[in-house]
């Protein structure tokens, strides 16, 4: 499972790979520099099916197969040795990271929703092992640039979910969603009580990240004592039957988040179609968190200048809302 949109080379990819990873992961940005500029671990991953040579999947099966983290002289003759092993990884497993950090920039737009009191049925289309089905078992702590803070839900939580907020002030202290139905879908329902499954979403977190590896923990078990619904399929295939399934008197809510990228053009319109529909026939809210090119048509309702980044956008029925980091880890509220 690679984003539709890269279709570089894999030298160039990995290269751009490791700008992309340097002011975050400096093993991954060197992993995959490295890996760039040689021309027989490149034969390597060339070997692999073309969806299965992205950086992010080739590096997490590695770690996943047990490759020392640590620098590229360490690594490459380890890789080169265990290279079937972490190939038969790359072929069997997506790049399916689930972090429940974005609940943090979901929650303004949900607790918009979910203001009249009304309970809410959320369904997560590409919800991985659905952590991100649970904000109302969390606990947030924004902070905003003046030092302002904002926490919300039980402080007892056993995830809290720090976020920067820029340019706005932090989210009002109000009562956190009541949710009263988790449903996802995904290609490849992942299931946090298969130690198999926790394992690569252990992997799927980069290297120097301990804080969202122990999120990551804390947050499986949260959905391992009331496990969501998950359905395996494509979004678009099951969403209709996956709404019949939600209980009436609650507001219908369809999120989704860095999921769209993975999707063709033509698939992603259909998709911001289908909540349209929804929303007609149904009354169901759509809440998105995606790239800016991901959804053009969204974008295309920021405020004229916003510098988006390499953020995602927040959208409420398609209405920009918000710019968030792409774990959580930051908000900017936007104007309206
Ligand atoms: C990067 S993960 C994001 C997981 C989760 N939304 C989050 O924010 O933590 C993307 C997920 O989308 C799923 N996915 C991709 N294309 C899909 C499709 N057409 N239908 C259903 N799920 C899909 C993948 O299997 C993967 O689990």
């Amino acid at each position: 499972m690679q984003p539709t949109d890269a279709v570089p080379g894999t030298a160039a990819w990995y290269a751009a790979f490791a700008e992309q990873a340097a002011g975050s992961s400096p093993t991954y940005a060197a992993w995959s520099r490295a890996i760039s500029r040689d021309a027989e671990v490149l034969a390597r991953v060339d070997g692999l099916p073309r969806d299965r040579r992205q950086p992010n999947l080739v590096l997490a099966a590695a770690r996943a197969s047990g490759a020392p983290d640590g620098p590229w002289e360490v690594l490459r003759p380890w890789l080169l040795d265990a290279w079937p092993r972490v190939a038969a990884v790359a072929r069997s497993r997506t790049t399916q990271t689930n972090e429940a950090g974005r609940c943090a920039v979901l929650l303004p737009a949900l607790t918009r929703v979910a203001g009249a009191g009304r309970p809410v049925a959320l369904v997560e289309v590409g919800a991985s092992a659905g952590l991100c089905l649970y904000p109302d078992r969390y606990a947030y702590a924004y902070t905003a640039d003046d030092g302002t803070t904002a926490r919300l839900g039980d402080p007892g939580a056993p995830v809290v979910l720090p976020c920067r907020v820029t340019g706005g002030a932090p989210p009002p202290r109000v009562a956190l969603p009541d949710v009263v139905a988790r449903v996802g879908i995904d290609l490849h329902p992942l299931d946090v009580g298969d130690p198999a499954d926790l394992a690569w979403l252990e992997a799927l977190v980069w290297p120097e990240h301990d804080e969202r590896r122990a999120r990551l923990a804390a947050a499986a078990g949260v959905v391992a004592a009331d496990p969501p619904t998950l359905v395996a399929g494509d979004l678009l295939d099951r969403l209709d039957d996956v709404l019949d399934l939600l209980p009436a008197g609650a507001t219908p809510v369809v999120l989704h988040s860095a999921v769209l990228a993975y999707l063709p053009v033509d698939r992603r319109a259909a998709v911001a179609a289908a909540m349209a529909g929804a929303r007609e026939r149904r009354g169901v809210r759509w809440l998105s968190n995606e790239g800016a090119a991901v959804l053009p048509h969204v974008a295309a309702r920021l405020p004229a200048g916003t510098d988006v980044g390499h953020r995602f956008v927040v959208a409420l029925d398609g209405v920009p809302v918000g710019l968030a980091g792409q774990h959580g880890e930051s908000y900017e509220p936007l104007p309206g």
